[in-house]
This record gives structure tokens, sequence and C-alpha cells, in this order.
């Protein structure tokens, strides 16, 4: 049997709470502190199982990670021509961002290598990652557009003009990584801004680049040098609590320290046109990206018909704004989000499964969903090994008539590592995993 979560009906949230580190950030401290020259220290890392993954495959190509604690590393980096070849494939778990930014990273290297994960990750799209960087030079092969990818060694990467054809941080960052290893100056436009973190760490390691208006230019043969990056907590897991302290019948309640990069904040613009009262206390930076506490009061929510634009930036916090769209008065109408359908799982037609059995009315959408507010009835779903759904349905407690049981919870873990204690010290009753 799978782990679930039972979840109670709840009538509050309050209090001051923390989530984790940013997965994003957490990441690419590993993948940049392990190309660059010297040392990355690491405070607030995200010690997930994504994350670990990452860590596990920078190991195995000789880069030393000292642990210090669950939170704060050491990353010895091996400059830009130290990676060694794995001695077998990386396994990357259920990560989508290691496997799309390993392959950027990997795709001008002298020595071949084989990433693979999940089989989650084994369903997900490659080719958009894999087409841009054999436009550089690199060799790469999927099996039908999938993982397991195998790249093998060029001798060098030439500089490209890319238009990304969606809206992805994960291919733009890749392209920017292998940029690194190209002879000349690669330039990506982006179709709508996605979130920039690459660019932002990139820059504090010393690397010149130009971003403005969707476009970054970066010139290859560049070297990295480590520097500090503190990990602010993480937007995404916030939203589980922003949401929370929203649809809450009562919630005076702030949750500490969080990221809140306007690249990854969409999700704050779209509740407030639905009416939330969220106040945001700006904190300075953690390093390179602004840090803040949010202030959440019990609100009462419409739906809306969510701006486009608004899209890339609220990608991940979906699944829980369908859970505020739920307790909306009225119909909130999602479009232009055709990329739900390829994250960790069919997100649109995931949530609209659970949402119907929890006596929501709605309509799926090629590119989206139509979601009648009403109230959650208890019932049992199904997150299909999806952290985000998973987590995202044991909020909708909050405004349910009945236990919620939630199955297939075990993935929580790949993001938000103690998801359970932090929501019971919120005041959510959650049982389980
Ligand atoms: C991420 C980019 C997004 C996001 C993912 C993390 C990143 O993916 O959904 O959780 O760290 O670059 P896409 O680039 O596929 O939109």
């Amino acid at each position: 049997m799978t782990a679930r979560y039972v979840v109670s009906p709840a009538p509050k949230v309050s209090g001051r709470i923390r989530v984790p580190g940013d997965k994003s950030v957490s990441h690419r401290s590993l993948m940049l502190g392990g190309i660059a020259s010297g040392t990355t220290p690491v405070t607030g890392f995200l010690a997930s199982a994504d994350c670990l993954a990452t860590l596990e495959a920078q190991r195995r190509m000789g880069v030393r990670v000292e642990q210090h604690s669950p939170t704060a590393l050491t990353v010895h980096g091996v400059g830009a021509k130290g990676l060694s070849a794995p001695a077998t494939e990386l396994d990357m778990g259920n990560a989508g961002t290691a496997i799309r930014l390993f392959m950027g990273l990997l795709a001008g290297q002298p020595f071949e290598s084989t990433l693979t994960g999940d089989a989650s990750l084994r369903r997900r799209p490659m080719e958009r990652v894999a087409a841009p960087l054999r436009l550089m030079g690199a060799q790469i092969l999927t099996q039908d557009g999938k993982p397991p990818v195998r790249i093998l060694p060029v001798p060098k990467l030439a500089a490209i003009d890319y238009v990304l054809p969606m809206a992805s941080a994960q291919v733009k960052s890749a392209v920017l990584l292998a940029a690194l290893r190209a002879e000349g100056t690669t330039k990506v436009t982006e179709p709508a801004p996605t979130r920039d973190h690459t660019e932002r760490m990139l820059k504090a390691f010393g690397v010149e680049l130009q971003c403005e208006a969707g476009q970054v230019w970066l010139r290859g043969g560049q070297g990295l040098v480590g520097a500090p990056v503190s990990v602010p907590g993480d937007f995404s897991s916030a939203a589980f609590f922003i949401v929370a302290g929203a649809i809450a019948g009562d919630a005076s309640f702030t949750i500490e320290n969080v990221g809140v990069n306007p690249t990854r904040t969409g999700l704050l613009d779209i509740l407030r046109l639905m009416g939330a009262d969220i106040r945001v206390h700006l904190r300075g930076d953690a390093g390179t990206e602004p840090i803040a506490d949010i202030e959440v009061r019990a609100s009462s929510l419409r739906g809306i018909q969510v701006p486009e634009e608004l899209v890339p930036l609220a990608i991940d916090e979906f699944p829980i704004l369908f859970v505020a769209a739920a307790c909306a008065s009225g119909e909130t109408v999602v479009t232009g989000a055709e990329e739900l359908r390829v994250k960790e799982s069919d997100r649109l037609a995931v949530m609209a499964e659970g949402l119907t059995r929890l006596g929501i009315t709605n309509a799926l959408l090629p590119d989206g969903i139509r979601i009648q507010g009403g109230r959650f009835k208890g019932g049992t779903v199904d997150s299909h090994g999806d952290h985000r759904i998973a987590m995202s349905f044991a909020v909708a407690s909050l405004r349910c008539d009945g236990d919620i049981v939630v199955e297939d919870v075990e993935n929580v873990g790949t993001s938000f590592p103690g998801f359970v204690q932090v929501a019971r010290a919120a005041g959510l009753q959650v049982e389980g995993a």
C-alpha cells in the first residue's frame, strides 16, 4: 500500500511558520558551484530527494560536497574542465530540473553520460532541451523523446540564437549552461518571462551576461568563480500556506523568509485579483534573491479569468490555485496553461479528477480548466505520485465537510520534507506519512 494522508476539517490556521529552501536555487547552487573554481558555501539548502539526486550526480562526476548539516554545504568546485566521467548512469529520480539542466551542463563535456529517472520522469519530454543543444553541436539520444538521455562527447559546441518555443526556465537554463562551453555568444529569447535564478546566480559567480526584455546573451568560454549562496524559503512551498490562509475560516498567519523573486510570485497577483488579503513585508536580499515575510488573512475569494501572462510566473502553483478557485464564489477560468500537462503528472487532468471526487464542478479544457466554486465534500483522491497535488488536496481540508484521504503521497519529500509537521504547526489536521 502506498503512503497516504488523512486530513480532517480544520477551522483555522495561525501563527508564524517557515518552509524549506528553494528547490530551483538549491539545484543551481550545486550545479554552478560544481563547475566553478574555488568553493561555494550554501546555506538554507533544500535537502529534498530532488536536490539530493543532483548532489549525488555531482559527486559521481568528481565534485566534493561537504555537508555540515542537512541545510549547510560547501561545494568544492572542479572548474570549467574538471568534471570526470561518471562510472554509471546518473539517476535523477523525480527531478525534471535536475535532468534538464544536467543535459545542458554535460552537452559539451569530453565524456559520455546517461541521465535517467523514476517512472514519472521517464514519461516527460526531453526533446525540448535536446533540440537546441543539437543545434549547438551536441550529440544527444533520447528514447522516443524521453529519458534515458545519452549524451555523447563532442569536440566543441557553437553558440546559437534560439527562440524558445515554450516558456520554460529549464530549457532556457540548459541552453545557457551549454553556452558557457560554446564558441561565440548565445542568445536566448523567451516567449514570456520565466524564473531567472540561473541568470542571477551566473552573475553572482562572475559571468557576464546581458538580460533585457525576454532576451539573454551569454559569451562562451567564461569561467565561474564560486560565491556564497543563501537559499531563500521556497515560494512554491509557501504557496500551499498562502492559499491555506486565504481560504481558512479564520486566519492571521505569516510565512517567514520566503523568496519573492518577481518571476516566481504570479500566484500573489492572481490571488489578489481574486480578492485575497495578502501583505508582503520585504526583508532584503538572500544573496541574489529577494526575501519577504508573507502575511495572509482569511479572505472572501471570487472567481476570475486568470490573465495568461501570469501563467509562467505561477507555473508550479496551479494545483493549489485550483483549490483556491474551488473555494471562491463564481467561476475561475485558466487558459494558456498546457505546460501543466507535462509536469510530474498531467496536472490539469489529475486535479480535475480529484476536484470532481470531492464534489467540485469543473470542466477540462485542452490548455486549462474551468472551476465552479463550491464546498469540498469528504472523499478519496489520488495524487498520481505528484507532490504538489498531494499537498494541495491536504490544504482543501480547511474548507471540507468530511475527511479527505490523499493517496500516493511519498513524493512530497521531493520538494517539501517535513510538510506534515509544518502543516500541523499551522493548524491543519493531517495524519499520515
Ligand atoms: C523550474 C522550472 C519550471 C518549474 C520547475 C522548476 C526550474 O519548469 O515547473 O518546477 O527550476 O527551472 P519548466 O521550465 O518546465 O516550466
